[in-house]
């Protein structure tokens, strides 16, 4: 079977002693895991996941190379502490921080500089699908992004709708998007990655982020189209994680 790649998007969450446990628990698994913490705890959690082969993520990576940017963290530094992976373009980026296309193409060259896979997320909001324009924002987003960066078979796209974000929904039940709405998106981003790569976009693997559980997990997992999942607020307890895991 097809290995799947699981992603655990921490955000800002887990204090130190929390994520040192949470990963003392993870076993090698029969999946691709990775882990996207804070910052502050990558070059910690290092020591404790090399020997499972569960790499490690950054959340956010500085547009810029070096310099004068306080409060900054470049690739080179992403990578010496030991990330191999890093989220771009993430919607909490773009909404709360005012990401735009331009930053977020600057930050997956920064990246790939640095030989760090980008995850990069993309995915329309509630407005935009209710006004028929899920498929524009897609093509624009992923266009945008991938401005002048050629052939890049090291690079994670993550689609992920942010109405189907479990910490954009309002009421207590969340929902992930349904499979047939999955599978439609990331047959649609697969083709824009033909066209813009030709042979080369068969090596881009389409993970899908958005309430993510152990409910959905074989559901959405099973999907032809789908390789892998960004999981957000189901990574925050190792049992839901690891059941997530374990689901295919
Ligand atoms: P969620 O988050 O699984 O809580 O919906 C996913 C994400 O934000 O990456």
């Amino acid at each position: 079977m097809n290995q799947k790649i699981i992603i655990a998007n921490w955000k800002m969450n887990l204090g130190l002693k929390e994520s040192m446990s949470f990963v003392k628990n993870l076993k090698s698994a029969q999946n691709k895991v990775i882990i996207a913490a804070p910052f502050t705890f990558l070059p910690i959690l290092k020591k404790e996941l090399v020997k499972k082969s569960i790499m490690l993520a950054g959340q956010n990576v500085s547009a810029f190379k070096a310099g004068a940017y306080t409060g900054e963290i470049s690739a080179k530094m992403l990578k010496d502490a030991g990330s191999r992976y890093c989220l771009v373009g993430h919607s909490e980026r773009r909404f709360y921080f005012q990401e735009t296309d331009r930053m977020i193409n600057q930050k997956i060259k920064r990246l790939l500089e640095y030989k760090i896979c980008p995850v990069f997320c993309i995915g329309e909001n509630a407005q935009e699908r209710g006004r028929g324009l899920t498929m524009q924002i897609i093509k624009k987003q992923l266009t945008l992004g991938l401005k002048y960066i050629k052939g890049p078979a090291r690079i994670l796209i993550a689609y992920e709708p942010v109405w189907a974000i479990s910490t954009f929904q309002k009421g207590k039940v969340k929902h992930s998007a349904r499979p047939e709405d999955i599978e439609e998106a990331h047959l649609f981003i697969k083709n824009i990655l033909k066209k813009m790569y030709k042979n080369k976009a068969d090596k881009i693997k389409i993970l899908y982020g958005g309430t993510v559980s152990p409910q959905n997990a074989k559901g959405i997992l099973g999907l032809k189209e789908v390789d892998g999942a960004l999981v957000g607020g189901a990574s925050l307890k190792f049992s839901s994680f690891n059941a997530i895991i374990k689901s295919v």
